[in-house]
């Protein structure tokens, strides 16, 4: 923990959640709570509602919910420390200077000194791209039709032909050689001594997803080669978890993104009105990019080159965004080799056109299969189905697969039967699936099993938090240590002993999670979504139910865990089970 928990609970009561909120989402005032259009997905109809009176939101559309701080570690993708910072900054508390160790802060330290060494030095870029010595550069810029607009805010600049002024002028700012370096911008050698890595080239400064300069792409003004020189990787700059134009494009209230290879091409998708244009930089897809993705939007468009190396890239891409969760489209940018020609010389509404024309992922890569058989020939279309069928039973969601099947079935013409005939078959021979025939589920349910415990807690933990009425009848049966998992047994104890101070506040039990995962978890405990009771009755059975299968599964638990020699223990487990022997006879009242 990097400040006292007083700190932090006082930084958050100093920032009134729907004041802060309000500064991101328009919220309007219904009953007791505000509501607004979610955020975190796409919807039309409000459903994201915030609490005054409890410092929490959450969203009833797709379940984000959480304090002020998990907003801000959401919505501005900061870490929980980053928040508190943030919010301290914006109520005014003063923050002591954090106690790192020393090599955590040494490399803090490190990464902040190379953001500025980026940062001034795309400020000299940019400077210089406006001066005379840059009109090669700005000239060319705007003959690839770019706008002043489209210039600044991309921040694109200018590296001169002198081979050492950045370096210069970066030493003039008090940064050192060393540091220099290490931000990737000059190279040594024996006979010119320390030199700008770029030179006399069109600056693209590379952001991450909070606007700060992590890195560069250098175009040569003409054909010369290298067409693009990059920054290396840096302590700062991961090429493969971040993403040209995230900055813009995670704003652009779309709910999925156009991707595709260059910079020019985010550049010209967004000069032309597609904000939600991002790009790998200059390397293939990774899982990295694709976890990166989903936190913004489930559906991303290929807008990859036309020719091979693009079609393949995009071949690569599409399994690499659906194992992440995502689902891939592709566009068509034919007769053109990219987005940036494309539009060009066809303009936005077609490019909208060829949007609403793309491709399913899957149905795209089959048409590139093609190309690999004579599908003139009986064998070779033979060949062609077998190895459809063979990739079909990669999908293991059976409604997923059976949608692919008919959505082949009518491309291709053949009957829906036959192709699934050939599925079953194949995925028999292959051993991936067993035939359909088999006890269903065997294998899965104990699985199932857990997590249906799982989420009776959860439901416990929500409801005691919404009602004080829920708590004290909850409380009277279960004990903190009845929740089996770690996180949520924590949370629970939090709660219990501010239920006993009379105060209860959820909000400030988020506080206590520092780590993401690990506060996105605990806020995800208040949050259960409950079907809709709406009898008295209906609630008290539920709750019921749920108060017995809670116990009894910590009974239980408790039972496995039970070292045989342990009398008491076990005289205190039996005496357990009785009382849940009486508790099913009783009647639990909500008032
Ligand atoms: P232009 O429109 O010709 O300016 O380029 P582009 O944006 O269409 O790029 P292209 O399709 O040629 O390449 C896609 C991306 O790959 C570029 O944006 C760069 O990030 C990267 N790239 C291209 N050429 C090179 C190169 O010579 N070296 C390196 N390291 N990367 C390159
Ligand atoms: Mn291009």
């Amino acid at each position: 923990m990097y400040y006292s928990d007083e700190l932090i609970e006082e930084v958050r009561m100093k920032n009134d959640i729907v004041d802060v909120i309000s500064g991101y989402v328009r919220l309007q005032k219904k009953g007791s709570s505000y509501f607004g259009l979610c955020p975190f997905h796409n919807e039309k109809s409000p459903s994201f509602s915030v609490s005054r009176q409890k410092q929490m939101y959450y969203c009833f559309g797709c379940g984000a919910g959480g304090n002020i701080f998990t907003f801000l570690m959401e919505y501005e993708n900061l870490t929980f420390v980053e928040a508190v910072q943030m919010l301290a900054d914006r109520a005014g508390v003063e923050l002591p200077k954090m106690e790192y160790s020393k090599e955590a802060k040494e490399r803090a330290d490190l990464k902040s000194v190379l953001l500025e060494i980026n940062k001034a030095a795309a400020q000299y870029f940019y400077v210089q791209l406006k001066n005379e010595q840059g009109r090669a550069g700005y000239t060319y810029l705007k003959n690839r039709g770019l706008s002043e607009e489209t210039i600044k805010a991309f921040g694109l600049g200018y590296s001169n032909k002198y081979s050492n002024d950045l370096y210069q002028y970066l030493k003039s700012k008090g940064y050192s050689e060393d540091h220099i370096r290490q931000a990737g911008l000059v190279s040594t050698d024996e006979k010119n001594g320390v030199y700008d890595k770029f030179w006399n080239r069109v600056m693209f400064p590379i952001m991450d997803v909070n606007s700060r300069v992590i890195g560069f792409g250098g175009r040569v003004m003409g054909d010369g080669k290298p067409k693009y020189l990059n920054s290396p990787e840096t302590p700062v700059f991961d090429k493969s978890r971040n993403l040209y134009g995230l900055n813009r494009a995670r704003s652009a209230k779309k709910s999925y993104f156009l991707l595709c290879e260059g910079y020019m091409d985010v550049i010209a998708l967004h000069q032309a009105g597609f904000t939600n244009a991002v790009a790998s930089l200059g390397t293939a897809l990774t899982s990295g990019h694709a976890s990166l993705i989903k936190r913004y939007v489930q559906e991303v468009y290929l807008t990859y080159d036309s020719d091979e190396a693009g079609t393949r890239a995009a071949l690569r891409g599409v399994p690499i965004l659906k194992s992440a969760g995502i689902s891939a489209k592709v566009i068509r940018m034919d007769p053109y080799k990219d987005p940036d020609e494309f539009i060009r010389n066809l303009g936005a509404e077609e490019f909208e056109k060829r949007i609403m024309n793309a491709r399913n992922g899957f149905m795209f890569s089959l048409e590139i299969l093609e190309r690999e058989y004579d599908m003139n020939s009986p064998e070779g279309k033979t060949a062609f189905f077998r190895e459809t069928a063979r990739r079909l039973t990669g999908f293991e969601d059976e409604l997923e697969r059976s949608n692919y099947i008919e959505a082949v079935a009518k491309a291709y013409k053949v009957s829906v039967e036959s192709l699934q005939k050939l599925v079953t078959k194949t995925a028999i021979s292959d051993g991936l699936a067993k035939p359909v025939e088999r006890p269903k589920q065997a294998a899965s349910k104990p699985l199932k099993k857990e997590d249906a415990h799982l989420t009776s807690q959860k439901i416990l933990l929500t409801w005691m938090i919404e009602d004080k009425r829920l708590f004290g009848a909850i409380s009277q049966y279960i004990r903190p240590e009845d929740f089996t998992e770690e996180l949520y047994r924590t949370v629970a104890e939090m709660l219990y002993e501010q239920y006993a101070q009379g105060e209860l506040n959820p909000a400030k039990i988020l506080n206590y999670f520092t780590e993401e995962g690990k506060h996105r978890e605990a806020a995800s405990l208040f949050h259960t979504r409950i079907k809709e009771l709406t009898t008295q009755q209906e609630k008290e059975q539920a709750l019921k139910e749920t108060i017995l299968r809670v116990k009894k599964n910590s009974i239980d638990v408790q039972t496995r865990n039970l070292d045989p020699t342990d009398m008491a223990g076990l005289q205190r487990l039996m005496e357990e089970k009785k009382r849940l022997t009486d508790l099913k006879k009783l009647h639990i009242s909500i008032d």
